[in-house]
């Protein structure tokens, strides 16, 4: 077990600046806020030693202080080098919770961060909750830190690319833990993959380039609830967009929604700007490099940077790479110019502030009630992955309907009895896709 370092930050002096921003959040996220009213009291997790690795933004730490509302000892690390927004981890370090992270930190630095909050306080108690965002918390935990499993009750897991590293254990019989799976409540995935990215996509494009998106043709790779999103977000732009994708029914999607279907190779020669957000590894690679227009603009949305083949990049063109502004870089290949994004890192948290408060608030009341769940009765699951039950998912959407000015239609007892379901909910059957 490591000193203990109550936190660190790019600069405490910033705490004051997050700090009005994250009030500002909290009048955006009516999830959280209902969650607080309603278990604050309580104190339903007073014990839990929370280990938290996910981007550390001003929606995250009103997640974060809702967890400590609700009795938890947390801390925390950013689930990515780029996406800390350090005014935020200043008020977080300011309201005395220990949190490791800032905008730019190097591989080592990020494993050294993870590694800081897995032990608590001067008397470096061990975490016994793990919230995670793609899995690298659990990994190093599993990996390298095995003796600390037995202490934990359970673990919960925020994004695509985690919970797919979840089921790949379980499989494997290396899951030694019970975990929630966030991001598969409808009221996660089908809202901020979706509706967060169409925000945060094109805000992440031009914050970064300046550049006018209103005619020029772009290329959505993945038309899963990311694609979706971001291929809206870039049309509401006026872009001409192309999707690529392997599956059919997404493919199909796709075309019904009215963008071209085309393959990579073909995208390749059309296109000025690229967004991958497949989650899959080597979407964009040398041929494609190679066969771009001059000054084409090419970024990542997906969890991990492997869906550029930013290693190939760096190994053939790194020479001729050069910074525009930090997470703005021009690399030339054969003559052209090439324009890479926050190093082929999500975008939208590397270029921009991610997704807006609004929806986080969805995805966070999922993360606290999966928390508050694997607290409350870790001894009721198996060491495998599970969803918060429908009744839950259907619970954090209506937190957030009066906040957006709607008004649920009463389903009354003869339509209930008509259609086979409880006055109250859940008024869909699990097989139901939304
Ligand atoms: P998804 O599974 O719904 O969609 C991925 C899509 O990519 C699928 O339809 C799949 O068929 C397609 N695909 C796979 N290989 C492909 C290939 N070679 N070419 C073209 N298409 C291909 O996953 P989701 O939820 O859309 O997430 C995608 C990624 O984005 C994940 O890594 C996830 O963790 C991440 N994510 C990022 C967010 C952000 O704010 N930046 C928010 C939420 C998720």
């Amino acid at each position: 077990t490591s000193t203990y370092v109550p936190y660190k930050v790019k600069d405490i002096a910033l705490a004051d600046w997050g700090r009005k921003e994250i009030r500002l959040a909290e009048a955006e996220m009516p999830g959280l806020m209902a969650l607080r009213a309603e278990f604050g009291p309580s104190k339903p997790l007073a014990g839990a030693r929370i280990a938290g690795c996910l981007h550390m933004t001003i929606q995250t730490a009103v997640l974060i202080e809702t967890l400590v509302e609700l009795g938890a000892d947390v801390t925390w690390s950013s689930c990515n080098i780029f996406s800390t927004q350090d005014h935020a981890a200043a008020a977080i370090a300011a309201a005395g919770i220990p949190v490791y992270a800032w905008k730019g930190m190097t591989e080592e630095e990020f494993n050294w961060c993870i590694e800081q909050t897995l032990f608590f306080g001067e008397d470096r108690q061990p975490l016994n909750m793990i919230l995670d965002d793609g899995g690298d918390l659990t990994n190093m935990v599993f990996d390298v830190y095995p003796e600390l499993i037995s202490g934990i009750r359970g673990l919960s897991e925020e994004t695509t690319t985690g919970v797919h590293r979840l089921y790949e254990r379980m499989k494997n019989g290396t899951l030694h833990l019970p975990a929630i799976n966030v991001n598969d409540s409808v009221t996660k995935s089908k809202f901020d993959n979706k509706y967060g990215c169409r925000e945060s996509l094109v805000d992440a494009i031009r914050r970064a380039t300046d550049l006018m998106l209103a005619g020029k043709v772009a290329v959505v790779a993945g038309y899963g609830d990311v694609g979706k999103g971001s291929a809206e977000s870039l049309r509401g732009a006026g872009c001409r967009v192309l999707v690529t994708e392997i599956d059919p029914i997404c493919a199909l999607q796709a075309a019904m929604d009215g963008y071209e279907v085309v393959p990579m190779d073909e995208a390749v020669t059309r296109a000025q700007i690229f967004v991958t957000a497949t989650g899959n590894v080597r979407i964009i690679k040398d041929r494609h490099f190679r066969a771009m227009k001059d000054k084409a603009v090419v970024c990542n949305i997906g969890h991990f940077d492997n869906e550029i083949d930013m290693a190939w990049l760096n190994q053939n063109y790194g020479h001729s790479k050069s910074q525009i502004k930090p997470q703005v870089d021009m690399y030339e290949i054969d003559g052209k110019e090439i324009i890479v994004l926050a190093e082929g890192r999500l975008v939208n948290l590397g270029c921009a502030m991610g997704h807006p408060s609004f929806v986080m608030s969805c995805s966070f009341s999922n993360q606290t009630l999966a928390q508050l769940e694997l607290w409350q009765n870790a001894d009721k699951y198996e060491n495998k992955v599970y969803v918060l039950p429908k009744k839950l998912d259907e619970k954090v959407a209506a937190l957030h309907l009066a906040h957006v000015g709607a008004k649920l239609e009463p389903l009354e007892q003869e339509q209930a009895d008509y259609i086979g379901v409880q006055v109250e909910g859940p008024f869909k059957s699990e097989m139901y896709r939304y």
